[in-house]
């Protein structure tokens, strides 16, 4: 499985930063690593991005959508639209959504099959809170956001799981690779139960939460990580670079 390196910038850069960050990033990272770095950008600046990167290997998705693809729902995102515009993946369930939009797993199962009927690859974020972690519930918080979130999947289209323990993301905090390992040992074997073996291999399970160019290294060679999801880090081109670098 190919390694990737996704980057959520999440509320930040204008669209004319965003230009000036993916001529940065399209120059600095090698072309043979084009197709393995994805870009989620702030949603007004998917209109520069999108033609820029059309021209590319290198892909860009959406930081959410709404389950559905129109109507009257203000301020939402159609993963019709977004289709349409070029996009190939989406976000789905970032530890943000949930928690500061109280978005819940049943509303994420639906934006899972949404997307997926449009043919862009969801990015299913899961993790749990320090305070989960601490009264050893997991374990079990990974299997409710997977079983619930993948409820309406289907497996025979791609999906990507994106691992970030809460008490890791933007907070300098990362997890530990032991930490990591469990985890990931623990998504990739719950898929092997859930789904057909085939679809639980070819699944990528990323790692996300103050990735960093010093904990790259050792972080991309724990079992299982396939990929990072960098917020902080991946705001200047350089400093995503180095991670890439020290991940290769
Ligand atoms: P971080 O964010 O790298 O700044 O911790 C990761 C994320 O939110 O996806």
């Amino acid at each position: 499985m190919r390694f990737i390196w996704a980057a959520n910038w999440k509320l930040n850069k204008s669209p004319k930063e965003s230009l000036v960050a993916i001529n940065e990033l399209l120059e600095q990272v090698p072309k043979n690593l084009h197709s393995q770095v994805l870009v989620f950008p702030q949603n007004f600046s998917v209109g520069v991005l999108a033609s820029l990167l059309s021209k590319t290997s290198m892909t860009w998705g959406a930081q959410n959508i709404h389950p559905e693809n129109e109507g009257a729902f203000t301020g939402e995102n159609s993963p019709k639209i977004l289709k349409e515009m070029g996009a190939t993946h989406v976000l789905i369930g970032h530890s943000e959504r949930r928690h500061l939009f109280a978005e819940a797993n049943e509303f994420l199962a639906r934006k899972v099959s949404s997307a997926q009927k449009e043919m862009l690859i969801p990015v299913l974020c899961i993790g749990e809170t320090l305070e989960e972690r601490e009264s050893n519930k997991t374990k079990s918080v990974l299997e409710e956001q997977l079983k619930i979130g993948l409820q309406f999947c289907d497996f025979q289209k791609p999906v990507i799981i994106a691992y970030e323990p809460v008490w890791a993301i933007g907070t300098g905090k990362v997890a530990m690779p032991e930490q990591v390992l469990e985890a990931h040992a623990f998504i990739r074997n719950y898929l092997k139960e859930m789904t057909q073996q085939d679809f639980a291999e070819k699944t990528p399970i990323l790692y996300g939460g103050s990735v960093k160019a010093d904990n790259a290294e050792i972080l991309s060679k724990v079992a299982n990580v396939n990929g990072f999801l960098v917020g902080g880090a991946s705001l200047q081109a350089e400093t995503f670079n180095q991670i890439i670098q020290a991940s290769l």
